[in-house]
């Protein structure tokens, strides 16, 4: 809807009765010129500003937000990552080569495994060795639980793809002693009887454990606790869950994670408080560096909203609902901010993501959803909502990486396809650790029915290498956005990128038509330090600042 210049001065001209032809004209003209100097402010305030000044970079955007989330929950392992060596699939070791390749070019920071409540039913002695014992999985389906995917095929698959391990140990059917012989297990380095079991089932040199959740959900699914009991269980299994690996001793430390909040208001806020407070004051013999946060976005609980074939008032209903996560993050901040105001703890958003409706004729213990054009919007702007709390976000994990609620890659036996969330999350790969840069901009509003959204999203971040990164989302499905973007702090002569958007907010990628909502190249137009570029409706674009 950008009329130009001439036809919009044009109206005003036409009232004017000179005598004089050639007077006439040169009026006109000067007129003309008037008339562009006076509208041309007007027009050009119908672009979206956004200003950038790159030498003033804050935190570093962790490497860590970008995690992932596997649980033993429908087919997230079996069938999606774990197909056994001697599948038809092809397969390294048993674990799908397709899924791996996909992953690796996500540079995945983290995985969380084995849960989720899965992991407070998990006795990893069930998954190791070559006698596997079979179980059940009572929380997702109550199917038959194989325990073929265990400690070893973990981490065989974490060095694949090249990611950290973040184990969620038992607090809910476990013990001390068993979550302590775990971690024992998998990093003593000196001959124990455990570190030889290990090494009998193929692993002599010790595991490394970057990372260890004390619970799940323990205020729910993982036992229903109040904040004083479980903190009291967190003081215990702190302790006792040491690292032994050599290598992870002084830089490498293993870091620890407790229970946090799941969710708003005063039951949440207590726990934030029960926890942060007992830290400020804590003994030596305990110790925590993260506490977690899980926030699903659902709108109403139980899960409702279709993953398909819904429209625009369901996209913006939800898009409303995701953001909420700034206003969560900065209520429990703010209590951290209290008692740790050296910000030594992260908030670890260790699940997150849309929830939907289960699709019509899958197992509704599976959680699994399509993800849509919807979805990679919905994760651009949790990126950016964590980009921008990046000094105390270190960590988050997307729920969950295969096949379950907002994934990156969908399979079915030996098929496999990259969801839309999937390409958010490649295209975002420049801002692992790089360092914020502040974008300022007024974000003008997108209304559909009662609800109002900002029409745009936009982080910036400087690269180790100098470069500037620009992510820009056009929430408004309707309307392209004209940009100019003031650049400052950073030679620029040319940007480009890519942008991910598609017919339809609900327009997914199957099976046998991948390629519909896939990132397509854009370039940026740079000049006198300023860089401008047009943005399609619902769209997510990525650029580099050369
Ligand atoms: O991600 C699915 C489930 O959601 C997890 O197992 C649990 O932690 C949460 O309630």
């Amino acid at each position: 809807m950008h009329s130009t210049l001439p036809s919009e001065s044009k109206p005003a001209l036409r009232k004017g009765s000179p005598a004089n032809r050639s007077f006439l004209r040169a009026l006109l003209f000067l007129l003309a010129l008037i008339a562009s100097a006076a509208t041309a402010p007007a027009v050009a305030a119908q672009k979206v500003q956004l200003s950038i000044d790159a030498s003033k970079p804050g935190a570093k955007i962790d490497r860590n937000i970008f995690g992932q989330f596997a649980e033993h929950l429908g087919h997230g392992i079996y069938g999606g990552v774990w197909v056994g060596p001697d599948s038809p699939i092809p397969n390294t070791r048993g674990i799908r080569k397709d899924v791996v390749a996909a992953l690796k070019a996500l540079k995945v920071p983290n995985v969380r495994w084995p849960g989720g409540c899965f992991a407070d039913e998990y006795h990893w002695r069930n998954g190791i060795g070559p006698q596997r014992v079979t179980g059940l999985n009572p929380n997702w389906g109550g199917v038959i639980e194989p325990n073929t995917f265990g400690t070893h095929e973990f981490m065989d698959f974490l060095e694949q793809i090249g990611a950290e391990a973040y184990f969620s140990i038992n607090l809910g059917t476990g013990t001390p002693r068993e979550a302590a012989e775990w971690l024992e297990y998998m990093t003593a380095a000196q001959p124990t009887t455990l570190a030889k079991e290990r090494g009998a089932n193929g692993h002599p040199a010790p595991f490394k454990v970057g990372y260890l959740g004390i619970g799940n959900e323990s205020w729910d699914c993982g036992g229903n606790m109040t904040p004083d009991y479980y903190l009291s269980q967190l003081k215990i299994y702190s302790r006792f869950v040491r690292n032994y690996n050599p290598e992870q001793q002084e830089k490498h430390r293993m870091l620890k994670i407790a229970v946090g909040p799941g969710g708003s208001g005063p039951r949440w806020t207590e726990w934030t408080e029960t926890i942060m407070k007992a830290y400020q004051n804590h003994q030596w013999s305990w110790d925590i560096d993260g506490l977690s946060m899980h926030s699903y976005t659902v709108v109403k609980w139980p899960p409702s909203f279709a993953s398909v074939g819904f429209g625009e008032t369901e996209y913006a209903e939800i898009l409303k609902s995701t953001l909420e996560m700034e206003a969560l993050i900065k209520e429990h901040s703010a209590i951290m901010d209290k008692y740790d105001p050296q910000k030594k703890v992260a908030l670890v958003v260790d699940e997150w993501g849309a929830w939907y409706a289960p699709l019509p004729g899958t197992n509704p213990g599976f959680l699994v959803q399509q993800n849509s054009l919807r979805d990679a919007i919905l994760a651009a702007l949790n990126l950016n909502i964590f980009a921008r709390h990046a000094d105390r976000v270190r960590m988050a994990n997307i729920a969950q990486m295969v096949n379950v609620l907002q994934a990156m890659i969908r399979t079915d036996q030996e098929k496999m396809v990259l969801t839309p969330t999937y390409y958010v999350f490649k295209m975002y790969v420049p801002f692992q650790d790089a360092a914020f840069v502040p974008v300022t901009f007024d974000a003008g509003t997108y209304t559909r029915g009662d609800i109002r959204l900002p029409r745009l999203d936009a982080i910036a971040a400087r690269d180790s290498a100098g470069k500037l990164w620009l992510a820009i989302t056009n929430i408004d499905p309707n309307q392209p956005a004209e940009i100019e973007v003031s650049l400052a702090g950073v030679p620029a002569k040319s940007a480009a990128g890519e942008t991910l958007t598609a017919p339809k907010v609900d327009s997914v990628n199957t099976f046998d038509a991948p390629n519909t909502v896939v990132p397509k190249p854009v370039s940026a137009k740079v000049e006198g330090g300023k860089l401008s570029m047009k943005l399609e409706p619902k769209s997510v674009t990525v650029v580099a600042v050369e």
